[in-house]
């Protein structure tokens, strides 16, 4: 058996994130891998872009569908001003492969506690990935008053009712890994819940549709109602409750904005971005991608956090069903973490991206 990756670093530590989580990977040990792994590089990303005026290049989206199981996608640098000829390169593959669900869980554990959070959080957000104001659909007019822009947002019955359908399936599936786990231990300890976020006051007719959708699916669902509780929150008292209890939150699903500005913020509440991972997952394909972008601030010095991409290549695993090594990647993850010598300076410490991948790497 084998597993073929493709590995998409795209732009700034995004070359050095998937370089050591791929390290990662070739540490596992056949007895807890039983596929042999095959990588193949891809290029994409604002760099290529420049030298090449395409930014998702035809080859790799070729390669993707035609050899690979699954990818790896490091960041992209995308500009904040508009450039002639480009268009995000991850947010086209999300498109092109259908991967219409970015699964983000948030953990806290031992770094959240040793920067000072108290709080532990187990939440799981799920951002619908294909439509809402990322169709990019806008246009710059010239009225008498002078400029203005308007922009579309597109939220559909049918991507609605898959990001539904991921949410309550993942909190029953999260549900049943939790009880593997002694009760004492569980960070979540209610019922299975999956709390809505829109703005439906403001934007009835577009957030209308998402609420009325997904309630929709946990409506017409017996499973789902018997075993997942349900709720609502506008996103905007959503960030302030997440940051007042965020123990309060077990899977969140959101329209595609939303769940970015979300996940971000939630992030912080386990101490850096360089922890959080993220699937982009459809019903054929996976990529895994930290939730973070190109850090150019820190870009090329060798000190970015490996653990998001890292964590990042351990979902893909679990989504391409090889879920006894991700778990073992998830445990030494947390080994490195807990033992605290072997930081990154967003965690603090003084180690290199280098030593951190190592440190992980040792520990399989
Ligand atoms: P960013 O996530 O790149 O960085 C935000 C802050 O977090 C920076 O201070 C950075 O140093 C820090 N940080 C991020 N990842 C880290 C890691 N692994 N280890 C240590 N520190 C880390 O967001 P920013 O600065 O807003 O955007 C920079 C570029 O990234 C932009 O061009 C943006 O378009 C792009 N971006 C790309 C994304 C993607 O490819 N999916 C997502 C978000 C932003
Ligand atoms: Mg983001």
């Amino acid at each position: 058996k084998s597993l073929t990756i493709g590995l998409i670093p795209a732009d700034g530590i995004g070359r050095e994130v998937i370089p050591a989580a791929r390290q990662v990977l070739e540490a596992l040990s056949s007895d807890i891998m039983p596929a042999r792994l095959n990588f193949v590089d891809l290029d994409a990303g604002f760099e290529y872009f420049q030298k090449h005026g395409v930014a998702l290049p035809e080859q790799t989206l070729a390669a993707l569908k035609g050899d690979c199981d699954g990818a790896l996608f490091g960041a992209v640098s995308s500009p904040s001003h508009k450039v002639a000829g480009y268009s995000s390169p991850i947010v086209g593959l999300r498109k092109q492969m259908d991967l219409y669900a970015n699964v983000r869980p948030v953990i806290s554990g031992a770094a959240a506690t040793a920067s000072g959070q108290k709080r532990a959080i187990d939440m799981l957000i799920i951002r619908e990935n294909t439509e809402c104001l990322y169709i990019k659909e806008e246009e710059l007019h010239e009225g008498a008053d002078g400029k203005y822009a308007i922009a579309k947002r597109r939220i559909s019955e049918f991507a609605s009712r898959r990001a539904g359908e991921m949410a309550f399936s993942m909190a029953l599936q999260r549900d049943l890994m939790r009880q593997k786990v002694a009760a004492s231990e569980r960070t979540w300890k209610g019922r299975p819940k999956v709390t809505i976020v829109h703005k439906s006051n403001v934007l009835s007719v577009t957030d209308g549709l998402w609420r009325e959708t997904v309630r929709g699916v946990y409506a017409g669902n017996a499973k789902y109602r018997e075993g997942v509780d349900v709720e609502e929150q506008l996103v905007d008292s959503m960030v302030y409750r997440m940051f007042r209890e965020p123990q309060a939150f077990d899977v969140v699903v959101a329209p595609n904005m939303y769940g970015d500005i979300i996940s971000d913020g939630a992030a912080a509440l386990v101490g850096s971005l360089g922890l959080v991972p993220s699937a982009n997952v459809g019903d054929r394909f996976v990529v895994g991608e930290p939730v973070h972008g190109s850090a150019p601030d820190i870009a090329g010095q060798n000190i970015a956090n490996p653990i998001a991409a890292i964590r990042s290549a351990a979902m893909l695993l679990e989504r391409t069903g090889y879920a006894s090594a991700a778990l073992a990647i998830y445990r030494a993850v947390d080994k490195v973490l807990e033992a605290g010598q072997t930081k990154t300076p967003d965690l603090g410490g003084k180690s290199t991206t280098s030593e951190v991948t190592e440190a992980v790497c040792r520990l399989l």
